[in-house]
């Protein structure tokens, strides 16, 4: 089995998941080869909630990793789950298009997808430096002020 799926599921086991009983594993593998793993810790305050991506590429970051080209995800239902919407935004901030995100479908098949896929057209640190760099007063009469007339 995929190294990077073992860890995954490996890591799942220790969620915290009193509320929804749904155990999602996540491993990260760095640019140089190590892996670091996350699993998801819920919160009586729902949106307190971490999610394993996060956990993972928090932690990994924590060890001063900003470069990683791999990523599995598994649920404790094989059920090939996706990095959500948000943790797709979290890995933008520090892994291009090319990143890639298997899902564990259980009898050792995956589900392939790059983080272009699963986010195509993301905000990015460029797109705050390009805005910047247009800086103008804002004009309220514009046409793309969504205003109808
Ligand atoms: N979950 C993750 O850990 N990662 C995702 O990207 C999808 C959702 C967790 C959050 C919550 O604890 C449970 O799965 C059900 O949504
Ligand atoms: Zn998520």
């Amino acid at each position: 089995m995929d190294t990077l799926i073992e860890r995954a599921r490996e890591a799942l086991g220790a969620a915290h998941v009193p509320y929804s009983e749904y155990r999602v594993g996540a491993a990260l593998r760095t640019a140089d080869g190590e892996i670091f793993t996350g699993c998801n810790v819920e919160n009586a305050n729902y949106s307190n909630s971490l999610h394993a991506e996060e956990v993972a590429i928090g932690t990994a970051v924590t060890a001063g990793h900003h470069e990683f080209d791999r990523l599995a995800v598994s649920s404790g239902v094989r059920d090939g789950v996706t990095p959500c919407g948000m943790c797709r935004q979290t890995l933008a901030e520090f892994c291009g298009d090319d990143l890639t995100i298997v899902c564990d479908c259980g009898d050792g098949e995956v589900a392939t997808y790059t983080l272009g896929e699963l986010l195509p057209e993301t905000i990015s640190a460029s797109t705050l430096t390009d805005a910047a760099d247009n800086d103008s007063p804002h004009d309220m009469s514009d046409s793309d002020s969504g205003e109808s007339s």
